[in-house]
């Protein structure tokens, strides 16, 4: 790969505010610096320093064994459970009246949980699903709207040592269908319904939809959160709310292994299937208890309100794991930012007395989009901290974020991280590193990323190249669920001994990060990751298609926008009608969010002589960019002068 050209440079920077530093548990780039020096000098030192911060049943032998590399063990020999450091060890304390989650459901209905209501709840819906049979090492699949009883069901999971399976409410049928497959599960929970702009989500009507796909699933528990009719299958499907009348508050958390299997969370690969990203217990929750800690700057007090969904990795991060582990009270929201006014955000903040909001550029742009009025409509004065997430941050969203909803005073954290690092890596501390609009600034302490050439030579400051992360950290994945063959390709072939991100990157002088997005075929559609392959079989499961390809184009509003490029079978006519067809399918068999924009006809596709898709063309052709470059491998290259011709 050539190195990447760097276009963006900003030379704006902002200084944590003094009143702000002094309070922080970081307050200076010099003391940032002398952790990071320690954490380089005695990993070991510094990782067990952040791990004692849970609570061990047993404390463990070794902090890092790497001799399996590049399948790593953290803490071994210690066990601890998540649902127990997130619930247990606080209801034994002045916390257990103390609000956990403050839930706000769109219709405008409102409940607020206590750290004493979800540990009781969690621990009933424990004995529910022992009850349903699932056993420790089990993989359960939850489907669910935003409501608190899918943060109780995943503790439940983690308080019997089954193994949980999140699914984004935005899925459809053969999305769901394909990751029980994959993971195996055989019971399922999931709601009647959810809300979203006034209107419902049909759940279980997904799951019933999702389950004539696979023989998997035995039992299906289905909370009742819209009260519209849905059919329940005998013997199969049961109500929550009468599995749990009669279930126990009594379930004690089950002593695990510091690497038993916590989650599998999907996520979208260049290629083939979605990839299980399995984090394990005792690593993944020291560095989730300690980055809400730092980056953050949590304090008892605070109201922390991350807006992603628990269907991603931020939500099981920064929703659950991270705040509740360090006994924090969290905002949820249900529904939609614009319901029923695009202020609802603002509504929620002002209301709860949110002090440090969490949230995607995407959703930022759409702010700015729908006007200053919105936000000056409301008193914003509890905000403290501002945080984003999921994509890189344009510096124009940056600045109208720090100016309009942080009213100048607070920082911003542009945090970087993904689903395979389990939580933050590159962010800046909010007490201690001056900002850049649009850099995730620096390492965190214990993090080792380098930026290398395609011949593995690192490169100069401003040069772009691969990142990359040099050293294991606790948070990793450990594997690609029931394939170590893709976890090893995938992410420690392309460079020996190093995890490869899949981000193109740079530094700047200064030694402060710059992503400057994927090299590779992952698309990010409003901050959502969205495999090219998973879009293209859904395109191809209808009768009409032969062959799609599809790539990402620049949006203003959702970063990227999905542009399918489609081979029809013979005999088929192309027509506008067919386009939106096609469209409605993707939205039918995988979810409205990955829905392409465009649909564009073509006769075939180019390809290279050994068969592969030359989606860099596609893309190039997809935002009409006519300096297409080296086109010398196409197969055909009557197939690109058709494909220009071709307009809409
Ligand atoms: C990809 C990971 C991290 C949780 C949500 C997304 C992009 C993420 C940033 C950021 C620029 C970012 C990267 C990364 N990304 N955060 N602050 N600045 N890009 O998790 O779905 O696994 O996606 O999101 O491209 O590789 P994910």
């Amino acid at each position: 790969m050539a190195d990447i050209d760097t276009v963006l440079i900003e030379k704006r920077r902002f200084k944590p505010p003094a009143i702000f530093s002094k309070k922080a548990r970081i307050g200076s780039l010099a003391e940032y610096r002398k952790l990071y020096a320690k954490a380089e000098k005695n990993p070991d030192k510094f990782w067990a320093e952040r791990a004692a911060e849970l609570r061990w049943t047993k404390k463990w032998k070794k902090v890092l064994d790497w001799s399996g590399a590049p399948f790593a063990k953290w803490f071994t020999g210690g066990q601890l459970n998540a649902s127990d450091c997130c619930l247990d060890r606080h209801v034994e304390t002045w916390r257990k009246n103390k609000a956990a989650i403050v839930w706000e459901g769109e219709p405008g209905d409102a409940r607020v949980l206590t750290y004493g209501d979800l540990h009781r709840e969690t621990c009933k819906f424990a004995n529910v699903l022992k009850g349903l049979g699932v056993k420790k090492g089990d993989r359960v699949t939850i489907y669910m709207p935003l409501v608190p009883e899918l943060a109780i069901a995943m503790l439940a999971c983690a308080r019997i040592g089954a193994a949980h399976s999140v699914i984004f409410g935005g899925f459809t049928s053969q999305s769901i269908a394909d990751r029980v497959e994959d993971a195996e599960s055989r019971v399922l929970i999931t709601a009647d319904g959810g809300w979203r702009r006034g209107g419902i989500v049909p759940l279980k009507a997904n799951v019933d939809d999702a389950l004539t796909k696979t023989q998997r699933v035995e039992k299906v528990v289905v909370f009742r959160r819209t009260a519209h009719d849905v059919p329940m299958k005998q013997g199969r499907d049961f109500w929550w709310h009468e599995l749990m009348q009669d279930a126990s508050p009594d379930c004690p958390a089950e002593p695990l292994d510091s690497e038993h299997m916590l989650y599998i969370l999907y996520t979208s690969g260049t290629t083939g299937k979605p990839k299980g990203v399995v984090h394990t217990t005792g690593g993944y929750m020291t560095w989730a208890h300690a980055t809400t800690e730092w980056v953050f700057d949590l304090r008892e007090e605070d109201t922390f309100w991350c807006t992603a969904d628990i269907g991603w990795v931020t939500g099981h991060t920064y929703v659950v794991y991270g705040p509740l582990s360090n006994g924090a009270t969290v905002v949820m929201y249900e529904g939609a930012p614009n319901f029923p006014g695009n202020d609802r955000f603002w509504s929620i903040v002002e209301k709860y007395r949110v002090s440090i909001l969490y949230t995607a550029p995407t959703a930022i742009r759409a702010f700015m989009k729908w006007g200053d009025e919105w936000p000056a409509k409301h008193d914003l004065s509890s905000l403290r901290l501002l945080g984003t997430v999921g994509e890189p941050i344009n510096p124009e969203a940056w600045m109208w974020y720090q100016r309009m909803i942080g009213g100048g005073r607070c920082p911003i954290v542009d945090t970087w991280w993904q689903t395979e690092t389990g939580a933050i890596l590159v962010t800046p501390l909010p007490g201690a590193t001056p900002t850049k609009p649009g850099s995730a600034t620096l390492p965190l302490p214990g993090i080792f990323p380098e930026i290398l050439d395609s011949t593995g030579k690192p490169c100069k400051p401003d040069q772009g190249g691969l990142l990359t992360i040099s050293r294991p950290w606790p948070s990793m994945l450990r594997t690609v669920y029931r394939d170590p063959e893709r976890y090893k390709t995938q992410y420690w072939s392309r460079f020996p001994g190093k995890y490869f991100t899949g981000d193109g990157a740079r530094f700047d002088r200064d030694g402060y990060l710059w992503i400057m997005g994927r090299v590779d075929d992952v698309i990010k559609v409003a901050g959502h990751r969205l495999g090219t392959a998973e879009v293209e079989s859904s395109l191809v499961s209808h009768p009409k298609v032969a062959e799609a390809a599809v790539v990402g184009k620049p949006d203003e509003l959702k970063g990227e926008a999905i542009c399918a490029f489609v081979t029809l079978r013979s005999g088929q006519p192309k027509s506008d009608e067919l386009r939106r067809e096609l469209q409605e399918h993707v939205a039918k068999t995988m979810g409205s969010f990955a829905k392409p924009e465009q649909v564009r006809f073509t006769d075939s596709l180019p390809k290279t002589r050994s068969g592969k898709i030359m989606r860099r063309l596609l893309r190039k052709i997809a935002t009409g960019d006519e300096t297409l470059g080296d086109t010398t491998t196409l197969e055909d290259l009557s197939v690109l002068a058709k494909l220009r011709e071709d307009e809409e």
